[in-house]
């Protein structure tokens, strides 16, 4: 992996953009499943960084297998490996092989999630690699840096996936902890139109996480049923499920979520509760693979609502740069326009 990124007009550097060597401030976050050697390609090779997320394999055999399929699909363009950390006894057993296989095949960039990342972010830099922590509270964020964090990503209640016990929304979070951060500073959580892009850049933050956004691009390896129902969905299609056990987690309002959230109601308080609601594997099975997005937990958040049709990533990509740049020179106009005597 020895290629430089596609050469790009790049109309946003940041500190982000340097860090990670990419055109454009944009990181696609690791999506459990979802994140395959195609999706991270793409992204890559539309001047963002994209991330493998390994949990998504069933062997260590099959994530080198998609290692190597990335690096053929980029031509050697640098692309990431999410490491996600769980709170779950035993679920982070493999995380030490993954980064050894990932380093080994040459992966330098990574975003770690979940709690007390700082031995792995020491074991990524005694690898020679570059992390994002990606936090939901601004404890975490600045505890990460201290960690040695080289920029971190911070999420709001917004976030398709699991926010955590964060309530606050992403345009405060950002705000807050621009005063604080000192590292590159990439926020995330609903983010989907060019408009937010241009917000956060206008703040002084350095870069846009985006998931939920990019759900319905050609190069997401999901059932076009499923995609379909995506395309109709507004910014109320999402419900935030499980707060009162500390760990909410924002999916697709579906059967399998109206279902969880009646039995939290009923007073239900543990994962056993449950049952095999929360497993992750019946979204993979029955929306992802088979199209009935009305089963699993499957998580997505309300920038969805900006869907209009299923592309190719890159002109996802386009129009939010399009329209960033459209809203700062709106902008501009504006200041000129309030600066007149
Ligand atoms: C379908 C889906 C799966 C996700 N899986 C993971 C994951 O495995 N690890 C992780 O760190 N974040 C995961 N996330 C969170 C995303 O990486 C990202 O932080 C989030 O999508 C950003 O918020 P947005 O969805 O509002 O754009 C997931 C999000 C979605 C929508």
């Amino acid at each position: 992996m020895n290629k430089t990124p596609a050469a790009r007009p790049a109309p946003f550097r940041t500190r982000l953009t340097d860090l990670f060597g990419i055109a454009h401030p944009i990181l696609g976050g690791g999506l459990m499943w979802l994140s395959r050697p195609r999706y991270v390609a793409a992204l890559v090779n539309a001047g963002c960084m994209g991330f493998l997320t390994p949990r998504s394999f069933d062997t260590p055999s099959s994530f080198g297998e998609a290692l190597r399929h990335c690096a053929e699909l980029t031509e050697g363009r640098p692309f990431g490996v999410n490491l996600t950390l769980s709170n779950r006894a035993g679920a982070n057993d493999h995380v030490q092989a993954w980064l050894d296989l990932a380093l080994a095949r040459g992966v330098r960039y990574f975003e770690t999630a979940g709690q007390a990342p700082g031995e792995l972010i020491g074991r990524i830099h005694a690898g020679g690699g570059v992390v994002v922590h990606k936090a939901s509270s601004l404890r975490h964020a600045l505890s990460a840096e201290r960690d040695g964090a080289d920029a971190v990503a911070l999420v709001g209640m917004e976030e398709g996936g699991h926010p955590g016990r964060n309530e606050l929304p992403s345009m405060l979070l950002a705000a807050v902890a621009l005063e604080h951060v000192r590292v590159p500073l990439v926020i995330g959580g609903g983010i989907g139109h060019g408009r937010q892009l241009a917000a956060l850049l206008a703040l002084g933050a350095d870069g846009a996480l985006i998931g939920s956004r990019f759900l319905v691009c050609d190069e997401i390896e999901a059932h076009a049923a499923y995609k379909q129902h995506l395309l109709a969905c507004d910014e109320h299609a999402t419900v935030a499920v499980l707060r009162s056990l500390g760990n909410t987690w924002r999916v697709l309002r579906n059967a399998t979520a109206e279902r969880v959230a009646a039995l939290e109601r009923d007073g239900a308080r543990d994962y056993a509760a449950f049952g095999e609601l929360l497993d992750s594997r019946v979204a993979r099975d029955h929306c992802y693979r088979d199209g009935d997005w009305q089963q699993g937990m499957v998580s997505l958040g309300p920038s969805i609502a900006f869907a209009r049709r299923t592309e190719p990533l890159r002109d996802i990509v386009a129009t939010l740069l399009a329209d960033a740049r459209q809203c700062l020179d709106n902008l501009s106009h504006v200041t000129r326009v309030r600066t007149q005597p």
